[in-house]
């Protein structure tokens, strides 16, 4: 009997998914009946920008963590995919940090060229999942937003592809009931321009502290203070920007640090983080982690231990993104397909361990590129997903890391060769501190594209 494929969610990990069994299709393998269940009413996951906060039309819980103004924090050349690079969608070379919509057009443009769309079920989130031992199936019940009607069907495999950056950690503060300002958490955060004028207080010290921050520098605030828990950031702040140790207690508008300094402040964004968040898994298939980059309790990154029919995509902390979520579809499907046979439990145990005692040694963020660059590696082995330079991307994610320490402001002006079809990117039109219009338009309306051929 065909076997039932349920993913959990259609944002980049699940679109994988969908594209993975797909192209395995176009072979002439024979693959399994898929069911993608998406709570939203388009795919993309948190590229699909949504100006709501809070709960939805629906009264659903908003995904969406994105903000006007996103663009891209790393180099696209890290992210892309090795079977549709970024030429081939927009059928030429385009800059090196796109905003959020133009990533967003590119991962759909891979779906939809590949025809899975009638796999999907928008509108449609997962309220529970079980498992039964005896039966060795999955309860789905999912509930249908449009028809307000709750129902539930057998799987054989589970994917869960629902994303780790929706649910925020929100830490209190002394003195944060009374603060007499705006107090919002990263996930709320929609656009800079509110900020305009202000002196802004983010509280965190990675990557939503770090571009919030000069988001708002550059729409305006008059000044933005990092506060960090356990390290500073240490770029090189223009002289509106600083960094202070943690948020001891606020009184009134003033916030005072570890330090022994204070500060007057007229809003506090809280960049601290996202839980992992699953309620609607039964706690035996739940995963229970930080925000890491070898979550416990998934061989290979991926296969829940010890109920291996279970599969969590995208779970780790992430360097890599959209090739790695490929990496991991790509492994799935051929363990589902019975290509890869995996090893027993004992043995799956302890290559979890080795993996999580490597990532405890990491000391910076350069061992943590090599960390992740390893583990993609090792996934992309035995599948036949094309050919991706990773020590490449590793090159490229390291010059990323020293051009965003050489000018915060200034690193996204930089261009990068493809990995796939080795031309360089060229440089945008427009600095991207005075790029004020982050619409696709704007970002395509490029002069001379011609790129140079890398030698
Ligand atoms: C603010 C922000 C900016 C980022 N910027 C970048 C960047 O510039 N470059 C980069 O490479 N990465 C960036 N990321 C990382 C991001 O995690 C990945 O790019 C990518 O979106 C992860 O894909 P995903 O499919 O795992 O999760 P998501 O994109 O979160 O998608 C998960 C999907 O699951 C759906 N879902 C959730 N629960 C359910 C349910 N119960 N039932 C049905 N559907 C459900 C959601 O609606 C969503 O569509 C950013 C993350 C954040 C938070
Ligand atoms: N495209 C973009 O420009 C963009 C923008 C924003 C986010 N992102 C992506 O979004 C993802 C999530 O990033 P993130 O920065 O939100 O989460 P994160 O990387 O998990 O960092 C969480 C931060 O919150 C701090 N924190 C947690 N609890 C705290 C507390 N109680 N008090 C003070 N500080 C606390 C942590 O400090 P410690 O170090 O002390 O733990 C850390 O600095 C990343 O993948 C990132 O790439 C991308």
């Amino acid at each position: 009997m065909t076997q039932r494929i349920a993913i959990i969610g259609a944002g980049p990990s699940g679109m994988a998914a969908l594209r993975a069994f797909e192209s395995a299709k176009q072979k002439g393998t024979e693959i399994p009946e898929l069911v993608c269940y998406e709570k939203q009413d388009d795919w993309g996951g948190i590229w699909n920008y949504t100006w709501r906060t809070g709960t939805d039309e629906h009264g659903e819980p908003v995904h969406g963590s994105m903000y006007r103004y996103l663009w891209s924090n790393g180099p696209k050349e890290c992210l892309e995919f090795a079977d549709y690079s970024f030429e081939e969608h927009f059928g030429r070379p385009i800059p090196s940090y796109p905003p959020r919509a133009v990533l967003h057009d590119y991962i759909k443009g891979r779906v939809e060229k590949s025809g899975v769309r009638k796999y999907m079920k928008f509108r449609t989130p997962v309220r529970n999942v079980t498992y039964n031992d005896k039966t060795q199936k999955f309860t789905v019940t999912v509930k249908d937003l449009k028809d307000d009607a709750l129902s539930s069907s057998e799987f054989d495999w589970v994917i869960c592809s629902s994303g780790h950056f929706s649910t925020p950690n929100v830490p209190e503060f002394p003195g944060l009931a009374q603060f007499p300002g705006r107090v919002l958490h990263a996930h709320d955060f929609r656009s800079a321009d509110e900020f305009a004028g202000k002196d802004v207080l983010c509280i965190g010290s990675s990557y939503s502290s770090e571009d919030i921050g000069i988001q708002c520098h550059k729409y305006g605030a008059k000044s933005v203070t990092f506060s960090h828990r356990t390290r500073a950031m240490g770029f090189k702040w223009p002289d509106s920007l600083s960094e202070v140790p943690l948020l001891l207690k606020l009184d009134g508008k003033t916030a005072y640090f570890k330090d022994g300094t204070s500060k007057e402040v007229d809003a506090i964004v809280l960049c601290t983080g996202y839980l992992h968040h699953y309620p609607f898994l039964d706690d035996s298939l739940r995963l229970k982690s930080r925000n890491r980059l070898y979550p416990p309790s998934l061989y290979k990154g991926v296969f829940w231990w010890p109920n291996n029919k279970f599969i969590y995509l995208g779970a780790q902390d992430q360097y890599y993104t959209f090739n790695m979520f490929d990496a991991q579809a790509w492994y799935a499907r051929d363990v589902i397909l019975g290509r890869i046979k995996l090893p027993g439990f004992e043995e799956q145990a302890k290559d979890i361990n080795a993996w999580i005692q490597r990532e405890e040694a990491i000391a910076d963020a350069f061992e943590a590129i090599d960390f992740q660059t390893e583990y993609v590696r090792d996934l992309l082995g035995p599948t036949d997903y094309p050919r991706l330079d990773v020590d490449m991307v590793a090159r490229l994610f390291k010059e990323w890391e020293h051009h965003k320490m050489e000018d915060i402001l200034t690193y996204r002006d930089r261009s990068y060769p493809s990995t796939i079809t080795g031309n360089l990117a060229p440089v945008h039109h427009t600095p991207w501190m005075q790029a004020l219009d982050d619409s696709m338009q704007a970002f395509l309306n490029q002069p001379d594209l011609s790129a140079p051929k890398v030698a």
